[in-house]
């Protein structure tokens, strides 16, 4: 910056002419840069503070940094940070939809008589109560210039909510508003939302736009936003945002202290229904359970014993376990391992063809020993979810 000043300064003498342009230019030059270098913290600070709006703050910010390139043709620093001042209270959209209003909607068979009318009425009409999130709430809509003050040739557009339950129970009601008109030329409602969930209380009951959208707009026949001769129709989404009550937290459990769970099922032979269920065991502070077919099912029927691990609350998490049905003779045993999400509804972790019948059956091996058969699950992780 010295260098260029320096250069400037000589560049003066040489030239007289082109002195005080130059002089100008290096003070609008000046005073862009200093700007940038002030905003800047602040900038970052907002960034941080203000998902959203930064991008607004941004889009301002440049157009400060751009301007050191062409400092003469910029107009008013000053005038730049008042802009990024009004944006930062939200992002407003303004587009066009099909869906019509979800809360509320008014239709005025003229907009030009309606204007007129409100004149003795303090200049705005007010809606029948509707009921959104568990209050009343009204639409209120000034058709006519600088109604309500400051709105300038906008018709503007607010909301109130009925007071009436807060008094018993104060507190603050948040809620996201967008106002829509319907334009009839496109068959759409067209809309304006600022994406900032507004706060009501008691002591802050309105909030609305008041630069929805130009009154020219209702006076132009041939706008679309004035139809079937006079008609325009408004309205209103009101979404009340409480905050969430109920929870979950997931969570993944390893090392389990009580890893083993055991089972066993006497009488074998005298055995005949379809599947056999255990009590619930408790491993890592959760239930289990042991489901067996005997006699197989689905792809081991017939041919395999079936065995699976279930969650005795139902859970459907993921599991990683090894299963196992023992040899009580070799003290040895069968084992084969789950790891995933439950592998059927009503069966939760397992294998349809665990052992073959023949091994089962096989009075060599074990697996039934006094017409005993015994199981063994050993629990290495699973997912869970706590609700609160
Ligand atoms: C809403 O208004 C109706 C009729 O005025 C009233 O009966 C009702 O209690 C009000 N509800 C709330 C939540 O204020
Ligand atoms: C409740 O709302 C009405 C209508 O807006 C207002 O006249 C009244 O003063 C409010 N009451 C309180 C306690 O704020
Ligand atoms: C199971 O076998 C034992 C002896 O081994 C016998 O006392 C008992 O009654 C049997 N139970 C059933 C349900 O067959
Ligand atoms: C369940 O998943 C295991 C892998 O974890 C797989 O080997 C087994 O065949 C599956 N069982 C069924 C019944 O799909």
């Amino acid at each position: 910056m010295h260098t260029r000043k320096e250069k400037m300064s000589s560049e003066e003498k040489r030239k007289p002419n082109y002195g005080s342009i130059l002089l100008y230019c290096f003070v609008c030059f000046v005073l862009v840069a200093e700007v940038a270098r002030l905003a800047k913290p602040y900038y970052n600070n907002l960034q941080n503070v203000m998902g959203t709006a930064a991008l607004v703050v941004e889009e301002g910010f440049m157009d400060v940094e751009n301007s050191e390139m062409l400092p003469c043709s910029y107009r008013k620093p000053a005038s730049v940070a008042a802009r990024n001042h009004e944006k930062l209270t939200g992002l407003i959209r303004r587009e066009d939809r099909t869906r019509p209003p979800s809360s509320y909607c008014v239709k005025f068979q003229n907009f030009a008589t309606l204007a007129n009318l409100v004149k003795q009425n303090g200049d705005k009409y007010e809606s029948r109560p509707f009921t959104v999130g568990g209050y009343n709430w009204t639409l209120i809509i000034y058709p006519n210039e600088n109604k309500p003050q400051g709105s300038g040739g906008f018709v503007s557009m607010y909301v109130r909510i009925d007071n009436s339950t807060l008094i018993d129970n104060p507190r603050n009601v948040y809620a996201e508003i967008t106002f829509l008109t319907y334009k009839a030329t496109i068959d759409k409602y067209h809309y304006l939302q600022e994406t900032d969930v507004q706060r009501f209380h008691l002591f802050k009951q309105e909030w609305g736009q008041s630069r929805f959208l130009e009154i020219g707009y209702y006076r132009d026949v041939n706008s679309g936003f004035i139809f079937n001769g006079g008609q325009s129709v408004f309205g209103v989404d009101i979404l009340v945002t409480n905050p969430f009550e109920n929870w979950e937290v997931f969570s993944y459990e390893e090392n389990i202290p009580d890893p083993l769970i055991n089972w066993r099922i006497t009488n074998v032979s005298t055995r005949s229904a379809r599947f056999y269920t255990s009590p619930p065991f408790s491993s890592g502070g959760r239930d289990w359970a042991f489901k067996v077919y005997l006699n197989g099912v689905g792809t081991g029927t017939g041919n395999s014993l079936s065995l699976f691990l279930l969650s005795a609350s139902n859970e459907r998490g993921y599991v990683k376990a090894k299963l196992r049905v023992i040899d009580q003779i070799r003290s040895q045993h069968e084992e084969k391992q789950v790891e995933g999400w439950p592998n059927s509804t009503e069966n939760g972790w397992g294998f349809e063809k665990f052992i073959p019948l023949q091994d089962i059956k096989n009075p060599a091996k074990g697996f039934i020993f006094n017409d005993i058969i015994k199981f063994e699950a050993q629990i290495l992780s699973f997912s869970k979810v706590d609700s609160f």
